[in-house]
Formats: structure tokens, C-alpha cells, sequence
């Protein structure tokens, strides 16, 4: 029964096809939790937009994290660039935020982010099934305040 609604919560995430296009990235970084990745997120101009004015980002809202491995010498230690930064490596995933009415109903308070839902792709698009969403969820709960969102105060267009 609840394995039956964990998949359903997961699937109901779709790969955003052409988000490129269609939204700006907002932020690029060395991943701040993995010592061996660089993330650049993307948000649509009316997300950044709702963001800057303070609100609730609305139901609908989509956000989208590439995961990039940072490139190793031949030792395997991450190269630091003349900035101090890693390099974006190889494209490894694509990692969604999505928010839907009553989406977190079905969770327990551990993890609950209000009505955002979790999912992660290939780049291709296909579904990572194998990763753990409660993860995701568990790591972004707490961060009630900027509506489970670590970013919040970059999107600013
Ligand atoms: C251990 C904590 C942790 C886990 C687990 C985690 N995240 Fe995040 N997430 C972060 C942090 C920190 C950021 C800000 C960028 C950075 O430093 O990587 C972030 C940023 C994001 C963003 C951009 C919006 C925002 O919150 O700033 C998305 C989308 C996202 N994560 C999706 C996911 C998905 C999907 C998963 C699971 C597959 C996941 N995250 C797992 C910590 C986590």
C-alpha cells in the first residue's frame, strides 16, 4: 500500500523537457553538501520574479538543478581552477523541485516541504528510480522559512 503511493508521488514529476529554453540560470556553484560536484539551478523569469517580491513561489512552479561531477587530475583530487573553483565535469543529473496543491499531504512531518515534491533524472530525461526521494525530502525540510528552498535569496532576476 504505501510502497504503491511512494511511486505514485514520485512519478507525478515529469522531466522538464526544453527548460533551457525556457528558464534563466539564476545561480551556478560548487555543491555546498559534496565535495565533488558543481549544481546550476534554473527557474522560470515568473519564479524569480515572485521570489524577488517576496511570495510564495505559486503552485506549478517548477525548479531545475543540473548536477555536474567536478572534474579530478590523475590522482583523483578535484582540481581547484585559478578562482579557487571546481570545473564542471561530466553532466550527471538533473534534479527537479516541483510544487502542486496538496502535493505534501501524503507525507509525514520528517518529510514534508508544504506542497513541494522531489524527483531526479538522467540528463537524457529518463528516471533515476533508484534514488532515494526521502533524501531529498528529508534534507530540505527544515528550511521552512525560505520555503524549502536553499536559494531562495539568489533568485533575483
Ligand atoms: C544533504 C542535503 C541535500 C540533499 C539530500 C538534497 N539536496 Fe537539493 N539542495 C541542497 C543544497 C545545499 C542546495 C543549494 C545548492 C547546493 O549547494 O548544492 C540544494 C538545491 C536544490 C535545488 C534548487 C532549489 C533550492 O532549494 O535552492 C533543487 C531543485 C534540489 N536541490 C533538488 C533536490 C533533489 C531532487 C534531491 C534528491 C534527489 C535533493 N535536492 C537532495 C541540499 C540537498
Amino acid at each position: 500500500m504505501s510502497l504503491a503511493l511512494t511511486v505514485q508521488a514520485e512519478e507525478r514529476i515529469q522531466f522538464p523537457a526544453g527548460y533551457e529554453d525556457k528558464m534563466l540560470n539564476y545561480l551556478s556553484l560548487d555543491r555546498t553538501q559534496n565535495d565533488d560536484q558543481v549544481i546550476r539551478l534554473f527557474a522560470t523569469k515568473e519564479t524569480l520574479a515572485a521570489a524577488q517580491a517576496g511570495k510564495e513561489l505559486p503552485y506549478g512552479t517548477v525548479l531545475v538543478a543540473e548536477l555536474y561531477k567536478a572534474k579530478k587530475d590523475a590522482d583523483g583530487e578535484v582540481i581547484e581552477s585559478a578562482l579557487g573553483r571546481r570545473i564542471r565535469g561530466k553532466f550527471a543529473a538533473v534534479a527537479v523541485m516541483q510544487k502542486g496543491e496538496g502535493w505534501g499531504e501524503k507525507f509525514s512531518p520528517e518529510f514534508r516541504n508544504g506542497d513541494w515534491d522531489f524527483a531526479i533524472f538522467s540528463p537524457k530525461g529518463e528516471r533515476l528510480v533508484k534514488k532515494d526521494l526521502n533524501d531529498c525530502r528529508a534534507c530540505h525540510q527544515p528550511f521552512a522559512e525560505t520555503q524549502h528552498l536553499f536559494s531562495l535569496e539568489h533568485m533575483v532576476n
